[in-house]
C-alpha cells in the first residue's frame, strides 16, 4: 500500500462540534482502481477531488454500492472497529448482485486499519460519537454503453459522525411506493436503493413525517425496513423484527441487536410482522415502542407511526424501560470499549 501523507492536517478540535452527519471528512482517503481484471495497489492520500468526465458509467447506470461502518475511541485512546468482517461480506454480496468485482479482504481490512491509524485524531472520544467509515465502489469506465463497466474505483472515506438524526423520528408506513421487490436489489447496499427512496420520503415529509417504513411491494401488508434502518416493533414484552430477505438489508446493527436482546433475556421474535398487527396493538395499548436501527443512526425510538390517515403516537419510555434505549446503551458501551465484549465483535 502506498501512503502519501497530508502536508498539514486540516484537523481542528471544533470539527467534533459539527451537527451534520457526513460533511466533515478526515485528512485521508484510500483509493484502489480496478482495470484489466485486477485491483491496483491501494493508495492512501489526502482527501480531495478526483478527475472524471460526465461519461463516467456510474452517473448513467448507477452501478454503485457502499458500506457504512464506524470507528470508536475508548477511554484509553484505543480505536475500535465493530464487526468489519460483516461489512466486507455484505459489500461483496452487493458487488456480486450488481455484477461488480469482489473486493479482496486485504484491500478492505488493511486499508481500513491504515486509514484509521493515520487519522486517529479524527476519531472523537465523546460517548456515542465516532468516525464514520464509508467504503464505496462505483463504475468509472468512460462509456455510456448500457452494460457492466470494465473499470471501477474502490474508495474508503471517513467523516466525523455526530447523531445521524438529531431527534426521535416519526415514520410513515408505505402504502403506495416500494423500496424493493423479489428478485431485485433490496438486500444489496446499492446506491439506487437510496435514490429510489428519496421521492417517497419527500412526500412523507410533506405529510409531517421524517422517514418511510417500507412494506412488501406486493401487498403493503408486512413491515420491512425504514429509510436507513431496520425496524423493531415491541408488542407488550415481545420484540419483533422482520427476517432478512431478498428485499431487506441484512443490517449489522440489526443482527447485533437481536443477539444483545437475547443475551438480556428479552423475548425476540424474528418473523414477519404486519402493519395491521402493529395497528391493533396500538389500539389495545400494547404497542410499547417501535424503533429503527442502523450503523449511522444506531437506534432511534420513533415518536409516531403514520398509518393511512392515522398517526399512531408512541410513548417516550424512560431509559430503564425502553428496549430500544437499553439495547442502544449496551451496544454503544461495547463498541466504545466500556463494557466487555463476550461476542468478539470489537476489533
Ligand atoms: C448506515 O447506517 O451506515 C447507512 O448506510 C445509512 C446511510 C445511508 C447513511
Amino acid at each position: 500500500m502506498v501512503i502519501e501523507k497530508i502536508k498539514e492536517s486540516r484537523f481542528t478540535p471544533d470539527v467534533f462540534d459539527i451537527t451534520t452527519f457526513g460533511t466533515a471528512f478526515a485528512d485521508h482517503m484510500l483509493l484502489s482502481w480496478y482495470k484489466d481484471g485486477k485491483w491496483s495497489e491501494p493508495i492512501i492520500k489526502p482527501y480531495g477531488k478526483l478527475d472524471f468526465t460526465p461519461a463516467i458509467s456510474v452517473g448513467h447506470y448507477g452501478q454503485g454500492i457502499f458500506e457504512g461502518m464506524k470507528a470508536y475511541k475508548g477511554e484509553t485512546g484505543d480505536v475500535y472497529l465493530f464487526r468489519p468482517d460483516k461489512n466486507l461480506e455484505r459489500l461483496n454480496k452487493s458487488a456480486e448482485r450488481l455484477d461488480m468485482p469482489q473486493i479482496p479482504e486485504e484491500i478492505f481490512m488493511d486499508g481500513l486499519k491504515a486509514l484509521i491509524d493515520l487519522d486517529r485524531q479524527w476519531v472523537p472520544s465523546t460517548y456515542g460519537m465516532s468516525l464514520y467509515l464509508r467504503p464505496v465502489m462505483f463504475a468509472t469506465e468512460e462509456a455510456i454503453t448500457a452494460r457492466s463497466s470494465n473499470e471501477y474505483l474502490f474508495a474508503i472515506l471517513t467523516a466525523v459522525a455526530p447523531n445521524y438524526y438529531n431527534k426521535p423520528l416519526s415514520v410513515k408506513v408505505a402504502d403506495r411506493y416500494s423500496r424493493a421487490a423479489n428478485g431485485g436489489v433490496g438486500f444489496a447496499k446499492a446506491a439506487g436503493n437510496y435514490a429510489g427512496s428519496f421521492y417517497p420520503t419527500h412526500l412523507a415529509r410533506e405529510e409531517g413525517y421524517d422517514q418511510v417504513i417500507w412494506t412488501d411491494d406486493a401487498t403493503h401488508t408486512f413491515i420491512e425496513e425504514a429509510g436507513t434502518m431496520n425496524v423493531f416493533v415491541r408488542i407488550n414484552d415481545k420484540l419483533i423484527t422482520a427476517p432478512t430477505s431478498e428485499r431487506i438489508l441484512d443490517g449489522v446493527t440489526r443482527r447485533s441487536m437481536i443477539e444483545l436482546a437475547k443475551a438480556e433475556g428479552i423475548d425476540v421474535e424474528v418473523r414477519k410482522v404486519t402493519v395491521e398487527e402493529m395497528h391493533t396493538a396500538h389500539k389495545n395499548g400494547q404497542l410499547k415502542e417501535v424503533f429503527g436501527v442502523g450503523t449511522a443512526v444506531v437506534v432511534n425510538n420513533y415518536v409516531a407511526v403514520g398509518y393511512a390517515s392515522e398517526r399512531l403516537e408512541l410513548e417516550d419510555l424512560p431509559e430503564t424501560e425502553s428496549y430500544g434505549k437499553i439495547l442502544k446503551k449496551k451496544l454503544v458501551d461495547l463498541q466504545m470499549g466500556i463494557s466487555e465484549d463476550p461476542f468478539g465483535w470489537r476489533l
